[in-house]
């Protein structure tokens, strides 16, 4: 539910946040229709969405979301993390549906325009943001398969924890053998609803049987691994020469991972050698073996960054390292949380600053 709080009662929200329990009082809603185009970004309550049951959206799938957040940092400011980067992001995924192509420029006004509305749902904690969730979905009632002539934009926020908090631990993971979750030439790449839902039976079997995600493997020869359900995924490889980090490159069949991006920037700014390249689910069954695979961790906005302490192949269970966190899942996840609380140098450009609404909602110059 969202609703305004008394200070009290916000405080204890931001103390103890949770991943999306509770949202902020406002969203952001941005319209598209084919006659007058792009709308202005509307602040409003927020309240249900009304819609048609033949909306177009709901029967044929054309509904895109992102996943992005705002830090407040030490001084209090609070900035939001390369939202013109999920903005060009968005507008790919609405472009691989026939969507409308939202200007990531509007979109950074959108998210800044609902972060200054609800600055004070922004919490201070190392690690908190607030996570900011844009849904695009088509609005136009009919039945006939055709692209909408309508699109709603609207933005939801949460104040939300890191996912590594009190009750964190590494991930126990486990490789899909009978589905697949893309295909090269088929919508992987893009945020779009149908993919998460394309994976849902698999982790819901995958958890029943103790495990928290899923390992995707490559949807035709089902030998190169690609991404978890919620998360990229990157591999440290340790020998006598040092440590190298890979990842698997963005193909068309992953999400092109902003969290992903940074941490190849932040590892290369650090001289670590890290490289997008396939990686066979054999090869990281003998790394493992071998202990030359020596960390597995996941990344994503929501997740930031989880060691995955246990990898399910075939009927076989391997621990990753000990099964804990190893240094370089440790230091990188600190490296990026420092540049996102303004604590280290943001020597890429990916804070925002946002400007701050006065008790009104209107915006100071
Ligand atoms: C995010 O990390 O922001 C995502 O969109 C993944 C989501 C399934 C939690």
């Amino acid at each position: 539910m969202s609703e305004s709080r008394s200070t009290p009662e916000l405080a204890a929200i931001l103390k103890d946040p949770g991943f999306c329990r509770h949202s902020t009082p406002h969203t952001a809603v941005v319209d598209w229709d084919a006659d007058t185009g792009w709308s202005q970004p509307r602040i409003e309550p927020r309240s249900d969405l009304t819609m048609n049951p033949a909306t177009l959206g709901l029967h044929y799938g054309q509904a895109v979301f992102e996943g992005l957040k705002a830090f407040r940092a030490e001084d209090g400011s609070v900035r939001l993390f390369r939202p013109e980067d999920h903005g060009v992001r968005l507008a790919r995924s609405a472009a691989r549906l026939a969507m409308a192509e939202m200007p990531p420029e509007l979109f950074v006004r959108a998210c800044a325009e609902l972060v200054a509305a609800d600055a004070a749902w922004v919490p201070g904690g190392y690690g908190q943001s607030l996570y900011l969730r844009p849904l695009l979905i088509a609005t136009e009632a009919d039945l006939g398969l055709r692209p909408s002539r309508r699109y709603r934009c609207v933005i939801l926020a949460y104040p939300a924890d890191p996912c590594f908090g009190a009750d964190f631990r590494p991930l126990s993971v486990t490789t899909a053998t009978e589905t697949v979750r893309a295909v090269r030439g088929g919508t992987g790449e893009s945020k779009c609803a149908g993919n998460y839902a394309a994976g849902l039976l698999t982790r819901t079997e995958a958890q029943a049987a103790g495990y928290d995600e899923v390992l995707w493997l490559d949807g035709l020869e089902r030998s190169r691994i690609e991404e978890l359900s919620t998360m990229n995924l990157f591999l440290v490889w340790r020998d006598a020469e040092g440590s190298r980090l890979t990842t698997p490159p963005c193909d068309g069949t992953i999400v092109r991972g902003l969290t992903r991006d940074s941490l190849l920037t932040l590892a290369r700014d650090r001289g670590i050698a890290a490289a997008e390249e396939h990686t066979t689910i054999d090869a990281v069954r003998d790394g493992l073996r071998s202990g030359r695979l020596a960390e597995v961790f996941a990344c994503g906005t929501a997740g930031v960054v989880v060691p995955v302490g246990r990898l399910g192949i075939g009927a076989e269970d391997l621990t990753v390292g000990d099964g804990g966190e190893g240094p370089m899942t440790t230091a990188l996840r600190g490296g990026l949380l420092d540049v996102q609380h303004g604590r280290a140098s943001d020597a890429h450009g990916w804070l925002w600053p946002v400007p701050r609404a006065d008790e009104n909602g209107e915006r100071r110059a």
